[in-house]
């Protein structure tokens, strides 16, 4: 089985940890190389590995849409998000899927199950790819509202209304997020605010934060950021979203070879390296 990941830079991806300890998982031998491919010749090269004997591939930054193109089918979810993170290669036919937004929810459901129930409110800070990705998984589940809020308002209703319509919208600022706060199960940030080395920022206050609510961020580094740190301070659940790039790892590599893994101890080994 051979795999790999594009991307520019790749720099010190994890990917290939992660995927090596999901092979020994099935007892199967197989590589996962880094390709960093420089933009200046991402067209041609991308064509070169349709060629290969590859069994699949990964996406990140910055190809994530760039790959559509080259695909042969494309899973109408990823569509919808606009974005490709994982191919399956199957003789020689490219099909490209978006396992990120799904991974996130999975670890989120993990930990905190109660929070998927009818009656639920998400807020979802950002309108970025990721806030895309996040915010049709979090579509495809049971809740009763999904709000997102973004600098650029106007990017958030960009997102809101491309949903298939199931459940209660909104786009809103950052100001009224923070004055309605008390309406949300859960915060979600997806923008790159408190990453280092702006460490000391964040999309909004959590002064009006619901009993009970759950407060997440997909930033990693540091592991507890500033949004994370207010929501200790206050007594909230929290979760870390450093799960995300191990489930969304999980279901790529389950997608490629037909086999359910076990994320669970995945992330364990991972979190040694991060701490
Ligand atoms: P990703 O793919 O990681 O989601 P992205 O598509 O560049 O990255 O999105 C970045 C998100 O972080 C956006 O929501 C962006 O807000 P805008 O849409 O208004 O640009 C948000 N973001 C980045 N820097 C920010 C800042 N300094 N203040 C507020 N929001 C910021």
């Amino acid at each position: 089985m051979r795999f790999f990941l594009i991307g520019y830079p790749l720099g010190h991806s994890m990917s290939p940890f992660l995927h090596g300890l999901f092979l020994d998982q099935i007892g199967q031998r197989g590589t996962y190389e880094l390709k960093e491919l420089i933009p200046e010749t991402f067209n041609d090269q991308i064509r070169a590995l349709k060629q290969s004997g590859y069994s699949g591939f990964n996406i990140t930054i910055p190809y994530k849409v760039d790959i559509m193109p080259f695909l042969d089918v494309i899973d109408p979810q990823a569509k919808a998000i606009g974005a490709v993170n994982t191919v399956v290669i199957k003789d020689g036919c490219w099909t490209g899927y978006n396992t990120d937004g799904a991974g996130y929810v999975q670890s989120l459901k993990y930990h905190y199950p109660q929070l998927f129930r009818p009656s639920s409110r998400f807020l979802v800070l950002g309108a970025g790819g990721a806030s895309r990705g996040i915010v049709h998984a979090l579509n495809n589940e049971t809740c009763a509202a999904i709000t997102i809020s973004n600098r650029t308002v106007e990017k958030a209703a960009t997102i809101i209304n491309a949903l298939p319509p199931k459940k209660d919208y909104q786009a809103i600022s950052f100001s009224e997020a923070e004055a309605t706060l008390d309406q949300y199960d859960a915060i979600i940030n997806t923008t790159s605010l408190g990453m280092e080395p702006n460490v000391d920022t964040q999309a909004i206050h959590l002064n009006r934060l619901k009993q009970g609510a759950v407060v997440s961020d997909i930033v990693y580094k540091p592991f507890v950021t500033a949004l994370i740190r207010e929501a200790m301070s206050k007594g909230a659940d929290v979760h870390h979203g450093h799960e995300m790039l191990v489930y969304q790892a999980a279901l790529a590599f389950e997608l490629w070879t037909g086999y359910n893994v076990d994320a669970r101890p995945v992330i364990e080994a991972f979190e040694t390296k991060l701490k």
